[in-house]
């Protein structure tokens, strides 16, 4: 897609895109709407609510040509993902017959008096709309595709605008290269998507984008006392992979960032098998690595001046004679003896060894783990937003902030040390699992806590709700790219608070 910023319409594209929210000013887009179509204003009104995704379209005539006008809704006081699902719901919808020269207005008085976010947005959105989730599908015809290339974009802002949305349309640009990627990732099936895959995945980004990589294979996992990690790795065939990356800004960092995703390409459950309904999804038992893996790449092609340092654990959770069993005592990068009751509580076990590694080894900052932790979370906060744990509450009001803003929510849950004693073990310092299913994402958090070697500025978020998610784009739940925007925005804040 070719995009182009204009302060006026120079000549009317063949569809004009007009997002609209329910909030002040509404009335007066539509009334501007409904004389430009020559439609009834009381007609448009109540055919038109500008709710979330609703899509209303207009004709009317410029220079003797017939033109669309689409009224787009963002619902009501729209968070900046609302504006990118809106774009993504319009494209997938209309990609058939969408007309290649392109009008988008940000020039009402309905929309921020900055329209940087929304613009942003609706690119990242507009460019995800034609998101093909068929990766495996042998009969794919070329018409099938929509052709990106053929589009010409023109974004309307106002003229003191035009540098900020400059920006905008090319971050938007940039978001939607690296969803595209952490999409196809998360949405693999394992036999396509094995550690390895992940480590390869990580080298290749590093080398285009600037950042370094090592990969840590499984001898060097051992050998570096990665016990954990190895101890999930034994039951499968793919041996694991630790992979340790770190992007530095050309000039001056602002903080040291520590990054540590839950990398489990599969998760069976082990011995402690999982039931087969739903166990398909555990193929995205890797996105909190996913979110890591796009959020260092986002900032690396935004060259943000905050230097990163991240850890991606990364196993199958799979069932063999040679497997981690229930009862089992294993070892820990920390040095902790850990009883694995439960072979299912996979997660914080290779998270630990990630915690570990990266503030022995780098002492960042500030230090944030994702994780697809606990169902737990799920039957605590649904699929509305990602459960919060931190010992920081300044780091806990900045990603708070971050969440509200890009619509990818956090909700803070206790970190009391009353519920240390659910993790007491008999025979070891501690166990990975209580036996209860009551508080499992806040026992699974208390275990998190044992290995950051009390960072004080540490948050983990536990996105087993959100990585995935039922849309309009598939039948099944797939990728939502939770966490790269809300990690983005959250550098950015510290940038703005610099
Ligand atoms: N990967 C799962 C958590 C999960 C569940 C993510 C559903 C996404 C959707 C994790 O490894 C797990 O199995 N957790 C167990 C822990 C329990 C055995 C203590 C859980 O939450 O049931
Ligand atoms: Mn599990
Ligand atoms: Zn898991």
């Amino acid at each position: 897609m070719q995009f182009k910023l204009r302060h006026t319409a120079t000549s009317f594209p063949d569809a004009l895109i007009v997002p609209v929210a329910q909030q002040t000013g509404l009335e007066a887009v539509l009334s501007l709407v409904a004389d430009l179509t020559d439609t009834p204003i009381e007609l448009l009104k109540s055919d038109f609510k500008a709710g979330a995704r609703e899509l209303q379209t207009l004709y009317f005539t410029e220079e003797n040509k017939r033109k669309r006008l689409y009224l787009l809704g963002l619902g009501e006081s729209p968070r900046t993902n609302d504006v990118l699902n809106a774009f993504r719901s319009l494209v997938f919808k209309r990609k058939a017959n969408l007309p290649t020269k392109l009008g988008l207005s940000f020039l009402h008085k309905n929309a921020p008096e900055n329209p940087a976010p929304w613009v942003e947005a609706a690119i990242n959105g507009l460019l995800l709309g034609r998101y093909d989730i068929g990766l495996y599908k042998t009969d794919k015809k070329p018409e099938d595709g929509f052709d990106p290339d053929k589009f010409h974009v023109e974004v309307l802002v106002d003229a003191p605008h035009l540098e900020v949305a400059t920006v905008a349309v090319q971050r938007g640009q940039a978001f939607a290269q690296t969803h595209f990627e952490v999409f196809d990732l998360v949405n693999a099936p394992a036999n396509k998507k094995t550690p390895q895959v992940l480590a390869d995945w990580a080298v290749a980004s590093g080398k285009q984008h600037g950042y370094a990589v090592e990969v840590f294979d499984e001898e060097k996992i051992v050998k570096t006392g990665l016990h954990a990690l190895h101890s999930v790795s034994k039951g499968s065939e793919h041996p694991p992979t630790f992979i340790v990356m770190e992007y530095k800004p050309k000039g001056e960092a602002l903080r040291k960032i520590g990054l540590v995703g839950k990398g489990v390409t599969f998760d069976t459950g082990g011995l402690s098998i999982k039931p087969s309904t739903n166990m398909h999804y555990m193929k995205s038992d890797m996105g909190g690595a996913a979110a890591v893996l796009g959020a260092i790449e986002m900032a690396a092609k935004l060259q943000l001046p905050i230097h990163i340092v991240a850890a991606i654990p990364s196993t199958e959770n799979s069932v063999d004679s040679l497997s981690t069993k229930p009862g089992d005592v294993i070892g820990s990068y920390q040095g902790k003896t850990i009883e694995v009751i439960d072979t299912d509580a996979e997660g914080r076990l290779i998270l630990a060894d990630g915690l570990t590694y990266i503030v022995r080894n780098f002492a960042p900052d500030v230090l944030i783990d994702l994780a697809t932790l606990t169902g737990s979370t799920i039957r605590t906060l649904g699929t509305y937003a990602g459960g919060l744990f931190s010992n920081n509450d300044d780091l806990v009001a900045q990603l708070n902030q971050a969440g509200e803003r890009t619509g990818e929510r956090l909700w803070r849950l206790p970190l009391w040390d009353d519920y240390n004693k659910e993790l007491k073990s008999d025979v070891a310092d501690l166990k990975n699992f209580s036996g209860s299913p009551a508080a499992g994402a806040i026992t699974a958090a208390k275990f998190l806590e044992a290995f950051i070697e009390k960072h004080p500025a540490w948050a983990h978020l536990d996105i087993a709700g959100m990585a995935v998610a039922d849309s309009e784009f598939a039948s099944q739940k797939s990728a939502t790219g939770f966490g790269v925007r809300l990690l983005i925005d959250y550098m950015h804040s510290l940038m703005e608070e610099a």
